[in-house]
């Protein structure tokens, strides 16, 4: 049980049971719980920072929402919808942000620019990332099930600094993707070196 609710100027007259509900078509339950818990973690983190808690939530809640959906649903969004056609050469990894933020706002009807461009920035990063974007990029990697030393990390460096956090998170990320012979999207490396000069 829980007691969190939306303002519907948010959510476009949306209950949060009537997100969940969407959620629940396109995620298989381990999928679902993980944005449960992001929620969670992201209204905990804009608590924390004075940020937008409601948006927080609500972008936490969604940020997944089209991590599953087929590649080909994808690949016809991609080519008929005005995306960059460079984004064919990834896969489902980079897309669901970047992309599925289209869905989110077609199938599920949340308009909010703010939410949408956190939940679009949720995987890649982006060079000038808002307190709120961050919030959903590091919640996405310290939420409670997540228990790797990269993590742990993060969530340690989350008590007093969301941009430390997002770069643990980015540093991660980039190591992991070289050591495993994954190509890097390059918005993740503009993202990595935005944030190094910050701190240097
Ligand atoms: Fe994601
Ligand atoms: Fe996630």
């Amino acid at each position: 049980m829980t007691d969190i609710t939306y303002p519907t100027e948010l959510t476009n007259g949306l209950s949060r049971d009537d997100i969940i509900a969407r959620l629940k078509e396109r995620l298989d339950d381990a999928r679902f719980e993980h944005c449960l818990r992001v929620e969670k973690t992201s209204r905990k983190l804009a608590k924390r920072f004075d940020e937008d808690i409601d948006r927080a939530g609500l972008a936490g809640l969604l940020h997944d929402y089209a991590k599953q959906i087929p590649v080909t649903e994808y690949r016809q969004v991609i080519q008929n919808e005005g995306f960059d056609q460079a984004l064919l050469a990834y896969g489902r990894g980079i897309w669901h942000g970047m992309v599925g933020v289209w869905f989110i706002e077609h199938e599920v009807g949340i308009t909010d620019p703010l939410v949408l461009q956190a939940i679009e920035r949720h995987t890649t990063g982006a060079p000038t990332m808002t307190p709120l974007d961050e919030i959903t990029f590091v919640a996405d990697f310290i939420e409670p099930a997540r228990k790797l030393d990269g993590e742990v990390a993060a969530r340690k460096a989350a008590e007093t600094s969301l941009s430390d956090a997002t770069l643990i998170e980015l540093q991660n990320t980039l190591t992991y993707l070289v050591s495993t012979n994954k190509v890097v999207y390059p918005q993740t490396l503009l993202t990595y070196n935005a944030l190094i000069r910050q701190t240097n």
